[in-house]
This record gives C-alpha cells, sequence and structure tokens, in this order.
C-alpha cells in the first residue's frame, strides 16, 4: 500500500509569543497536521501545556491537530483534549495501565487512537492494542526535548511497527515518527516505512524561516 508522507509539525520550538502567525506559517507552507508535545512534568521532565492550547491552536487552524500526551495517567486528559477539538490522541504505553481501554475511549469519540513508545520499551508492549490503533508512534528519541539526535536503532523499529500492523490486518494504520527528523534522517526514515513524521526544530530554527523548512524537508523526500 502506498502512503502519502505527512508531515506534522510540533510547535514545541516554535515563537509561542506569536502562535498564531506561527501557525499561519505552517498551512502556508503547506503542513499537513499539527503536533502538540503534551508534558505533565512526571511522565517527562518538563512541562508545556494542556487542553487549554489545544483549544487556542484548534482557533487558529483548520489542520488538523495531534496531541501527543507525554503525561502520567492519560486517562484524566484524553477527554479534555477531545472536547477541546483534537482529531489524533497519541497515548505512550508505558504510561497508563489500561491501554486498552483508553484507546476504546479514545476511538469512541471519533478520534484517531495513537499508541506510541519510549526507545527502550520493545515493540511487543504495543502488540495487544495494535488492532483498535490508527497510529503506532516510534519515538525515535527519548521524549520531553526538541532538537535531540535521531537514534539510529529506530529504523529497525519502524519497520517492525510496519510489519506488526500488517500482520494484524491494520494495513490502512499509520507509522508515525517523533524525534529527530530533519533533512539527514527523513530519507531513511520514510524508506524505512514511516508515513507520519512530527518535526520540531527542523521546522521551527533561527536558520531559515518556516517556509523554507518544510520546502527543504519535502526537497530531502523527493531526492530519492
Ligand atoms: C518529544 C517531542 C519532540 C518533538 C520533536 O521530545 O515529541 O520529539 O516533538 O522534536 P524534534 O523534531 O526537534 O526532535
Amino acid at each position: 500500500m502506498t502512503r502519502l508522507v505527512q508531515l506534522a509539525p510540533s510547535i514545541l520550538n516554535a515563537d509561542w509569543t506569536r502562535l498564531a502567525d506561527q501557525i499561519e506559517q505552517l498551512e502556508s507552507a503547506g503542513a499537513d497536521w499539527i503536533s502538540l508535545d503534551v508534558m505533565d512534568g512526571n511522565f517527562v521532565p518538563p512541562i508545556t501545556f494542556g487542553a487549554q492550547m489545544a483549544s487556542a491552536v484548534r482557533g487558529l487552524t483548520s489542520l488538523p491537530i495531534e496531541a501527543h500526551l507525554m503525561v502520567e495517567h492519560p486517562e484524566g486528559q484524553v477527554d479534555d483534549f477531545v472536547d477541546a477539538g483534537v482529531n489524533c490522541v497519541t497515548i505512550h504505553i508505558e504510561s497508563t495501565r489500561h491501554p486498552h481501554r483508553l484507546l476504546q475511549r479514545i476511538a469512541e469519540r471519533g478520534v484517531e487512537a495513537g499508541i506510541t513508545l519510549n526507545p527502550g520499551t520493545p515493540l511487543s508492549e504495543i502488540e495487544a492494542v495494535l488492532p483498535i490503533c490508527g497510529r503506532v508512534q516510534v519515538m525515535s528519541v527519548n521524549p520531553g526535548w526538541g532538537g535531540q539526535r535521531f537514534i539510529p536503532e529506530s529504523l529497525d523499529r519502524i519497520r517492525q511497527a510496519r510489519e506488526m500492523l500488517d500482520d494484524c490486518g491494520r494495513e490502512d494504520a499509520r507509522v508515525a515518527v517523533d524525534g529527530g527528523v530533519n533533512e539527514s534522517t527523513i530519507a531513511a526514515i520514510v524508506e524505512a516505512g514511516a508515513d507520519w513524521l512530527v518535526a520540531g526544530s527542523a521546522v521551527f530554527n533561527d536558520r531559515e524561516s518556516v517556509a523554507g523548512a518544510i520546502a527543504r524537508l519535502r526537497r530531502a523526500l523527493a531526492r530519492d
């Protein structure tokens, strides 16, 4: 099955004092999604924002929004993000005792349910929930910060995630990648089987405009 590669810039490294303008630049530059890195200071050390930020972003764009919940006990957060108007909620397999029940809840609310896992978590941990997920998100950095180096062992995990989804009849589901996606890693990531890419510091940085950065990523994809 051929899948269009979708770019989902993360606003983690955006200028939050100019968020409306930054999001308008994403839209003009042809971003496919917007990714929100929700961090609670417990599951990961930093704290970023909650569902109110999702509501604010929802009011600024018609682009689909993904909420990546890097939080302990996401059960208490999911409904607020769905009510805020996000299109996908991605939870960490490490963050809840009942991932299957929570993913069912997300899907019942009419929102795409995503499962993600840290670089140190075996992919076997997510096997039981794959049939009810719209995506598997392979973390290619240890979560919590933007601008980190891509972990090269992630390429095998991307391949494995794709195989696992296909083996359980979910050829329709996406393989997402989050962390260290940039001009030099993007081609290998897609070649390994990913089709939905979070990019934070490769899009929002002081080297070039958002449009220039996204065009650079698209060119790097087109090269192969
Ligand atoms: C977890 C975050 C980051 C962010 C992307 O730390 O999820 O991975 O989205 O950051 P970059 O693209 O700068 O690695």
